[in-house]
C-alpha cells in the first residue's frame, strides 16, 4: 500500500482497505511490532485554535519516529498579518516534510493542500477531524475486536466536525452510525457531507431524535463538546436546545451491557455527559486519546516516510 506524499484531509479521500492497513500499522508499532522512522524529517504544525491532545501527540510522535515538530500559532506568524495560505504553503514546503493543520474553515486547508509540496494533514477544521476518527477506530477494534457490524451512536452536535468524520470512517468500516440529536437545523446531519459518505459506506448512517430509543443495544456511545471552539457566541442558545440530549446513566443502561462510552475531549462534565459515566467503567476516553499518537505515528510514517 502507497501512501507516500498524499494529503490527509478527509477520511472521504481513503479507500476502505487503506483505512483498514493505516489501523493496522498503528496497532501493530503500538505493539511494538513494526518500527517506522522519520528520521531528520521535521513536521509544521500550524494551529489557528487551542489544543491538548492533538499538539501533544504529533510532536511527542515525530520526536519517538526520530524527526522534529514545529509548533506553529497562526497568529505569530505571517499568516496573522495577512500573508496568504498559498505562498506560506510554498514556503513552508521548501523546509518541511509535512504539515499539519488546525484551521477554522475547511476550504483553508484545501487550499493549503493546494499549494503544498508535502503531505497535509487535517488536524480539525469545521467539517471533519479524520486523525481523531482513526484513533477511535483503533480504540473500537482494540476493545471490541472489529468495526463491523457494530451500532455506534452519536449524541449530541451532529452538524459539525466529528460526527461527520465519525459517520465517514465507520459507516465505511461497516458500522451502522445513528445520530441522536435534536431536530434542529444547527445539529441535525449535514446532508451534502453525508451523501458522499453513504457512497461508500458499508454499513448505514441514520438520524433518531429520540435519546433513549437511539441508544438501544448500541455498542459505541459518544458524544462531543456542545460548545466547539467557534461558537461562544452561541453557547447560552446551545446547552439550552441540547439538554435532552446528554450522555448519561439512563442512556448508557439502554445500550449493550459491553457498550463502550467515547468522547474525543476536552469533555464537559454535566453538559454533555454525566460525570459518572465518563469517569465509569464503559469510559475508554484516556485509551483513545492515547491512540492519537499512534494513529498520527502510522499516518505520518506512510506519508511523509
Ligand atoms: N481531541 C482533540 O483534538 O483534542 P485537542 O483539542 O486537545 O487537541
Ligand atoms: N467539536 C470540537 C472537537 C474538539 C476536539 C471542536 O471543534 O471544538
Amino acid at each position: 500500500m502507497d501512501m507516500k506524499g498524499r494529503h490527509f484531509l478527509t477520511l472521504l479521500d481513503y479507500r476502505k482497505a487503506e483505512i483498514e492497513y493505516l489501523l493496522d500499522l498503528a496497532i501493530r508499532m503500538k505493539k511494538g511490532e513494526e518500527k517506522r522512522s522519520l528520521k531528520n524529517k521535521s513536521l509544521a504544525m500550524l494551529f489557528q485554535k487551542a489544543s491538548t491532545r492533538t499538539r501533544v501527540s504529533f510532536e511527542v510522535g515525530m520526536t519517538q519516529l526520530g524527526g522534529h515538530a514545529l509548533f506553529m500559532d497562526m497568529s505569530t506568524t505571517q499568516l496573522g498579518r495577512g500573508e496568504t495560505v498559498g505562498d506560506t504553503a510554498q514556503t513552508l514546503s521548501r523546509y518541511v516534510d509535512g504539515i499539519m493543520a488546525r484551521l477554522y474553515k475547511h476550504t483553508d486547508i484545501e487550499e493549503l493542500a493546494k499549494y503544498a509540496k508535502v503531505p497535509v494533514i487535517n488536524a480539525l477544521t469545521d467539517l471533519y477531524h479524520p486523525c481523531q476518527t482513526m484513533a477511535d477506530m483503533m480504540t473500537v477494534i482494540e476493545k471490541k475486536g472489529k468495526i463491523a457490524g457494530l451500532k455506534v451512536v452519536f449524541y449530541g452536535d451532529c452538524g459539525f466536525n466529528m460526527f461527520n468524520s465519525t459517520a465517514i470512517g465507520f459507516s465505511k468500516l461497516g458500522a451502522d452510525v445513528v445520530a441522536c440529536c435534536p431536530n434542529l437545523p444547527n445539529y441535525t446531519i449535514n446532508e451534502k457531507v453525508m451523501e458522499r459518505a453513504r457512497k461508500e459506506a458499508i454499513g448505514k448512517i441514520s438520524v433518531e431524535h429520540d435519546a433513549m430509543k437511539a441508544a438501544k443495544d448500541a455498542d459505541v456511545i459518544m458524544t462531543d463538546v456542545w460548545v466547539s471552539m467557534g461558537q461562544d457566541a452561541e453557547k447560552a442558545k446551545r446547552l439550552q436546545e441540547l439538554k435532552d440530549y446528554q450522555v448519561n446513566s439512563k442512556i448508557m443502561a439502554q445500550a449493550k451491557k459491553d457498550a463502550i462510552f467515547m468522547h474525543c475531549l476536552p469533555a464537559h462534565r454535566g453538559e454533555e455527559v454525566s460525570a459518572d459515566v465518563i469517569d465509569g467503567k464503559q469510559s475508554v476516553v484516556f485509551d483513545e486519546a492515547e491512540n492519537r499518537l499512534h494513529a498520527q505515528k502510522a499516518i505520518m510514517a506512510e506519508l511523509m516516510g
